[in-house]
């Protein structure tokens, strides 16, 4: 094994291809009567793989911005202080906006940015996320589309790291750290 910390492969690549398409079909037929384009916020680092494979088979007119979060620092526990790190660079008042995000783990992140959002005054606000971990939430959020729901493990990979690493990882694996 190339990388001796990955102590097993949680979702290979032809599922998470698999998963991403089922994302990509529902939020298709979810906004195919859209009158603007849809704005896609993708949250920063982690859902950057994840948010490249599913635009590209997105099939609504659509424009793509970033906000980078951040509750984790260099640890593996979220530390339930999110930071906005770099906020989108476009209003989202009265637009349709589809917020995506790699994992929700205790929901912190997602819930203070839907709130963040929220708001904004956007004219709607559907959030995406490739995975969930149940088990791991305090804080209840809703997910309009949701791809693995995976057990309270620490899940590296497609986008996903363990102190920045990993996240170059074609599949999502999981480490034990240390
Ligand atoms: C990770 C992940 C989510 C968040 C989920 O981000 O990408 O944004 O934690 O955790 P939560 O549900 O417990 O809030 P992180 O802060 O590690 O930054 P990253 O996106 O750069 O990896």
């Amino acid at each position: 094994m190339r990388y001796p910390e990955i102590s097993k492969i949680l979702v290979p690549e032809d599922e998470l291809r698999r998963t991403v398409g089922r994302l990509a079909a529902a939020i298709n037929l979810s906004y195919r009567d859209l009158e603007k384009e849809l704005m896609v916020v993708g949250l920063l680092r982690g859902s950057f793989i994840f948010m490249a494979d599913l635009v590209r088979q997105l099939e609504v007119p659509l424009v793509v911005d970033f906000m980078t979060l951040s509750s984790y620092g260099d640890g593996t526990v979220s530390s339930g202080d999110v930071k906005v790190v770099m906020d989108l660079d476009s209003s989202i008042e009265n637009r349709d906006v589809l917020l995506v995000e790699d994992i929700v783990d205790t929901g912190r992140t997602f819930s203070k940015v839907v709130r963040m959002l929220q708001n904004r005054n956007p004219r709607s606000l559907k959030v995406c996320s490739l995975l969930s971990k149940p088990s791991a939430r305090v804080v209840e959020v809703h997910i309009d589309f949701c791809g693995l729901e995976i057990a309270n493990e620490f899940a590296v990979g497609y986008g996903l790291d363990y102190r920045q690493r990993f996240r170059n990882l074609p599949y999502i694996g999981v480490i034990d750290p240390p």
